[in-house]
């Protein structure tokens, strides 16, 4: 949701702005800009436009100068255009947003500059703030200081100012900002991919304190003046391999990473054929509950948690979307295991329920991919899914790597509280340790998939049936292929359809049957039949052997364990259907991979 960098060194700065905002497009392609300080002409110079960086690209041609920042718009505050692109200048001072500010409309009134302002952002009032503490020969850091003590709301910022040619200020609330540097200079961003190509090393940029960047690097201090001890992560990220290499897509290239992804899972968290998490054994064994935190993709995984815990441990629990987590009146207390699922680790519902449910004084647990990110820092406990970087908008190995790392969760509750012995875990990790093979040979029949996709080329409308454990999958499939390909989809429980939704179906509407649970394979065959008999073209997607008519066959693993390759196949279907179309099925309209507003 909106990316930011920020560069000052010895080199140009309107090349690394560029091509690191190409690195951070997946966080917001509504508009993209930079504003470079040109120290012959002693001014600030903008360039910026509504679309994707490769528009800015040929206006930013010819802008020189080593300090700049650089800025990937997601709308919120005025629609997509020109004008409101970022960078926004005011008075002596140009900046750069990631977040919300949620008085500006008061801050507006309170300087009076509503005629003075150009845009319809929250955006430039932050400007026009700073701009009213400072005077050119002042110290900046005031100027900062005094404006986000004015300020309600999420922020990372970089900040140039008129008057001072070869520095950077930045300053954050929750919105992240990550450091790095070089023998070339000190660079910012929204996240590491943008950065991570400069230095093995990097740090999070601390809420709350200022950063005065210059190509020596860093001066951190807080509001009174104090300097701010900053703690270096390394990189373990291959940041090359974040490229596309020969395929088309980033999704299609992140699906066929996932055989190695789900190995790495096993290889990191089993040891000796047990679970095995460098976690306290309390954090699961002393709660009696789990509550799930999470949202879009990720709040799949949890479904599929649920039921792998529910079945395995006999404990309840509740999966909550993030948004509405706050508002329910959840039940939350010290007996409560919370667990915050996250691809990013940024995701600002997750990350406010989280810190919700501990002043509840829940127990917390993180499920994330991205190192050192807000929700990893905040939660008690954290599992990294190291899926490595997840570039497309729809994601996939993100989730099945947390869906993995579910049932580690599910196998260690189990046999902490004595309900496997030793050798069920054993059992069970073993059938796990065949999910690595078994989604490589659903990727190497990819163009089985690719041909079946070409029935839902035309659809409007699809639906997806499923019982027991394959809904919740069917809930994660149907997302996919809504986001990516525009076709409007529903997944429903098998038996639920015909509670309303089958008034839809006609010959015209694609149904999609997944069956992997064995024990109810012939109550799927009776449901699919009522879709057919409405004349629904249906397409089955099924273990090998459960079902007749198996359009496309899934490997042979245990029920539970067949749910992984069944989204696998899934995935490639909405990447073909939305390819075929002519879609860019990496960054589909209107959506942002990170999104860090409510
Ligand atoms: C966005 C992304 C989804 C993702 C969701 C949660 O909507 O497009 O792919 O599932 O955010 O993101 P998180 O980073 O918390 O997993």
């Amino acid at each position: 949701m909106c990316g930011i960098i920020g560069y000052t060194g010895s080199l140009d700065a309107s090349g690394k702005l560029i091509k690191g905002l190409k690195s951070l497009e997946y966080r917001g392609y509504d508009s993209a800009g930079i504003a470079v300080y040109n120290s012959e002409l002693n001014e600030v110079i903008i360039a910026k436009s509504k679309g994707r960086v490769a528009q800015l690209e040929a206006k930013a041609n010819g802008i020189s100068g080593n300090t700049g920042i650089g800025h990937t718009r997601w709308a919120t505050h005025g629609n997509v255009s020109d004008t409101n692109s970022h960078p926004h200048k005011f008075g002596n001072v140009t900046l750069v947003h990631n977040g919300i500010i949620e008085n500006y409309e008061s801050i507006k009134n309170q300087l009076g500059v509503a005629g003075r302002l150009k845009s319809q952002t929250d955006t430039e009032v932050v400007a026009a703030l700073i701009d009213n503490y400072y005077q050119i020969g002042s110290d900046p850091s005031n100027a900062i200081i005094k404006a986000i003590k004015e300020i309600k709301g999420t922020f990372a910022l970089g900040i140039l100012f008129d008057d001072i040619p070869n520095k950077i200020y930045a300053v954050r609330n929750v919105s992240p900002i990550v450091c790095c540097k070089n023998d070339d200079g000190a660079y910012i961003a929204s996240d590491i991919t943008a950065i991570g190509e400069y230095s093995k090393e990097y740090f999070v940029l601390p809420e709350l304190a200022i950063a005065e960047i210059s190509r020596d690097g860093f001066n951190i201090y807080d509001f009174n003046g104090n300097q701010v001890d900053i703690e270096y992560i390394e990189l373990d990220w291959d940041i090359n391999s974040s490229g596309k290499k020969d395929f088309p897509f980033y999704m299609e290239k992140e699906i066929t990473e996932q055989p190695a992804a789900i190995q790495r899972i096993i290889n990191d968290y089993v040891k000796n054929d047990l679970p095995c998490f460098d976690i306290n054994d309390k954090l699961f064994r002393d709660f009696d509950s789990i509550t799930v935190i999470a949202c879009g993709t990720a709040m799949h995984a949890g479904l599929i948690g649920k039921h792998l815990i529910e079945k395995l441990c006999r404990i309840p629990v509740n999966v909550c979307v993030a948004s509405e987590y706050m508002y329910s009146m959840p039940i939350v207390n010290d007996r409560t295991l919370v667990i915050c699922v996250s691809q990013s680790g940024e995701t600002i519902d997750t990350l406010e329920a989280l810190k919700y449910a501990q002043s509840n004084g829940a127990g917390s647990l993180a499920i994330v991919n991205v190192k050192a990110s807000s929700i990893a820092m905040q939660a008690d406990n954290v599992i990294y899914t190291n899926a490595g970087p997840e570039i497309a908008v729809a994601s996939t190995k993100a989730y099945t790597t947390q869906v993995a790392v579910f049932y580690l969760i599910a196998a260690k509750i189990a046999y902490l509280r004595g309900i496997l012995s030793k050798d069920d875990v054993k059992d069970f990790i073993n059938e796990l340790k065949k999910v690595p093979s078994a989604v490589e040979n659903v990727i190497d029949r990819r163009e089985e998939i690719h041909r079946l996709s070409s029935s839902l080329l035309t659809a409007e409308h699809t639906f997806m049936i499923g019982r027991g454990l394959d809904y919740p999958a069917l809930l994660e499939a149907s997302l996919k292929l809504k986001e990516i390909s525009y076709i409007h989809s529903e997944a429903f429980a098998s038996g639920e359809l015909k509670h309303g939704t089958i008034a839809l179906i006609t010959s015209k509407t694609p149904v999609i049957a997944l069956i992997t649970q064995k024990a109810l394979a012939s109550k799927q065959q009776s449901n699919i039949r009522e879709v057919q008999s409405r004349g629904a073209m249906v397409i089955t997607i099924a273990t090998h052997g459960i079902s007749d008519n198996i359009d496309f066959a899934l490997p042979t693993l245990k029920d539970d364990f067949n749910i992984i390759p069944a989204v696998v196949a899934m995935q490639l279907l909405a990447y073909y259907v939305s390819a075929d179309k002519g879609l860019d099925v990496d960054k589909p309209r209107n959506l942002a991979k990170v999104v860090t507003v409510e």
